[in-house]
């Protein structure tokens, strides 16, 4: 049977849990050769046995996206075992400090950009510097519908994606002379750690839904098939975008 990506190279960082993990596990099923990277070794471990059992070639490469000489030695260890890069999914991040502005400081903003904006900057940069190269490639970052829309809840979060949004589109300018697309997916609530540490709880999630015009919260699955779409050649004519994957949020 056909398979959409038999053989490329497909690089997900924050692979070790949510929508890194879903999609990586979704491109390995569509006959990928795959680079996971997290800053979780266990669990990197663990996906690379679950990846092998499932008959993919896997590597995974501790990383922190925030530290450039880990994502240099990344991108190193991506070329020295595959020769080349066909599509990064940048799913590393974090929920940062919610609440009032008037409550946040020098390091949660810190911490909430460097792990967002500074990562999402850094692996554009090495993973453009390849993929130029080379002449094709797609990417696609992780954005949010807080990328798009203010929370009074989230201001670093909110803040922080509306400038992945920014490096998506502005990456996407430059690299089309490339042949190489840049774009991002934006999900609503997803039922990953991420959203039960933002809901403060699994009693909350309920709540959660019934905000949703779909009614339900979403799955890490459904944006990993939004991931592979636009990584595809389906969408070769698709860059600088925002996919929303919201069950209808974004439309409100
Ligand atoms: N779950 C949601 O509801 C939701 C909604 C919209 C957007 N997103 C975005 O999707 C992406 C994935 O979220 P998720 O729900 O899977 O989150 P998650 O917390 O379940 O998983 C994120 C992964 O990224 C890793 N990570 C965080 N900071 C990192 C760093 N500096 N270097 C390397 N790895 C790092 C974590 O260790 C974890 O493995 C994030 O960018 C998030 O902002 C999630």
């Amino acid at each position: 049977m056909h398979k959409q990506f038999e053989n490329q190279v497909v690089l997900v960082t924050g692979a070790t849990a949510g929508i890194g993990r879903a999609t990586a596990l979704a491109f390995s099923r569509e006959g990928a050769r795959l680079v996971i990277s997290g800053r979780n070794v266990e669990a990197g471990r663990r996906l690379q046995q679950e990846l092998k059992a499932l008959g993919a070639e896997a590597e995974f490469v501790p990383a922190d996206v925030s530290q450039e000489d880990q994502l240099v030695h990344l991108l190193e260890h991506c070329l020295k075992r595959f020769g080349r890069l066909d599509i990064a999914v940048n799913s590393a991040g974090i929920e940062g400090q919610g609440g009032s502005i008037m409550e946040q400081t020098v390091e949660t903003y810190t911490a909430t950009f460097n792990a967002n904006v500074l990562g999402t900057l850094l692996c554009l940069k090495h993973q453009l510097r390849v993929m130029s190269e080379q002449k094709s490639g797609a990417i696609v970052n992780l954005s949010s519908t807080m990328g798009s829309h203010g929370n009074p809840q989230a201001p670093l979060y909110v803040a922080s994606k509306h400038a992945v949004e920014g490096l998506t589109k502005s990456a996407a300018l430059e690299a089309c002379r490339y042949g190489v697309r840049v774009n991002a997916v934006a999900p609503g609530p997803i039922a990953t750690e991420m959203l039960d540490r933002i809901a403060g709880g699994a009693e909350n999630l309920p709540k959660v839904a019934a905000g949703i015009p779909a009614g339900r919260i979403g799955r890490p699955e459904e944006v990993a098939d939004a991931i592979l779409f636009m990584a595809s050649p389906r969408a070769s004519y698709v860059t600088g975008e925002i996919l929303h994957v919201s069950g209808g949020k974004t439309a409100m």
